[in-house]
């Protein structure tokens, strides 16, 4: 039986919304960006976040029912992300869920943000089922997870420190290139040399899949802090092509070794640090190398959006696995 979901994100600073059928048919997918708003203070401020969700929410929705074609009374349930994410902005896709779901008698289900990533793969690449091992590299993750099957997970490595999207954000910062900073950097890094600066790839002794981006990032701003203090020049194209070549060579090794160690010829990319050109490249080749199939949704599917909530929300439906309304935001929610 068709199943037609409404998909509502608002973890960070994109207020979404989206309607999808049988879990892989996108018919609308609306996203309203706060980048513009959060801009000038050079990363998103939580309270003005939750603020702006509430103002855009409800159009947000009405545009995305009305791209579809679709009316509530259409709809067969609601998926909603409860965490992890900022909390303020958390509660309010999920108090609008909760909302529609009363109101309308609508089944609620309720997704991690992190689920809803690896989702977007579903949407992009109709042939593509589990088992696999995915990279999911946003602003606030970076973890490998083994997808068994469509609802069960198993983390195979996380950052022990900053996420790798939070490091280009840092490193975009110090290099005056404004928020968000992955495609800044991605951009400049074009016109840079790699091996200008050799700058630190964490490796931990006991040979785990676990990453840790604080070194480089430190790495990066003691290097421009010297320069700066002798009153040399540098070439911030170098920088940032050296400083993302260093991050994407350990995303791209750890991510190859956790498939070898799986046996699974499935390779997937998910989170915003996934659209990064460099590190899809850098995928392709070792995916040819190691004889890997690799899958990447498109640069919008990459990002914060609501299509994957609702695709990560089909999958959980089928398996019976609906909230109630007492259903509450986490911050910190776990895989
Ligand atoms: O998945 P996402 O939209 O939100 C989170 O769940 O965090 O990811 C946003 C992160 C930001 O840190 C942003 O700088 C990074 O993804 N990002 C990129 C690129 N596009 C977005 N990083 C590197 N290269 C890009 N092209
Ligand atoms: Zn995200």
């Amino acid at each position: 039986m068709d199943k037609l979901i409404l998909g509502i994100e608002s973890s960070c600073d994109e207020t979404a919304a989206a309607v999808v059928l049988n879990g892989r048919t996108v018919l609308s997918n609306v996203i309203s960006s706060q980048i513009e708003i959060h801009k000038k203070y050079g990363g998103v401020v939580p309270e003005i976040a939750s603020r702006n969700h509430v103002l855009n929410i409800s159009q947000v929705i009405d545009s995305a029912l009305c791209e579809a074609g679709k009316t509530f009374d259409d709809l067969d349930a609601v998926a909603v992300t409860y965490g992890p994410g900022l909390i303020g902005a958390l509660l309010v896709g999920v108090s609008t869920a909760k909302a529609i779901s009363f109101a309308k008698g609508l089944p609620l289900v309720a997704v991690n943000h992190i689920h809803g990533h690896i989702a977007a793969n579903y949407i992009e690449h109709p042939d593509l089922a589990p088992p696999f091992v995915c990279l999911v590299a946003s602003g606030g993750h970076s973890h490998i997870v083994y997808v068994k099957d469509y609802m069960n997970f198993e983390i195979l490595g996380r950052t022990r420190d900053d996420a790798a999207g939070e490091a280009f954000d840092k490193i975009a910062r110090v290099l005056g290139l404004g928020y968000p900073g992955g495609p800044k950097i991605e951009k400049l890094a074009e016109k840079g040399n790699t091996d200008a600066v050799l700058f630190p790839q964490v490796e931990f002794s006991d040979s785990s899949f676990d990453f840790s981006f604080s070194g480089v990032k430190t790495a990066v701003i003691n290097y421009l802090h010297k320069l700066k203090q002798r009153g040399e020049n540098y070439c911030a194209a170098d920088i940032a092509a050296s400083f993302q070549y260093a991050v994407v060579n350990v995303l791209t090794e750890h991510t190859m070794r956790a498939a070898q160690a799986k046996k699974t010829d499935q390779v997937v990319l998910a989170g915003g640090v996934s659209a990064n050109g460099a590190l899809r490249r850098s995928f392709e080749k070792a995916a040819e190398q190691f004889g890997k199939k690799l899958y990447y949704p498109r640069p919008l599917l990459c990002t914060d959006n609501a299509a994957m909530i609702a695709c990560a929300g089909y999958y959980k439906a089928q398996s019976g696995e609906y909230a109630d309304r007492s259903l509450n935001a986490v911050a910190n929610l776990k895989l």
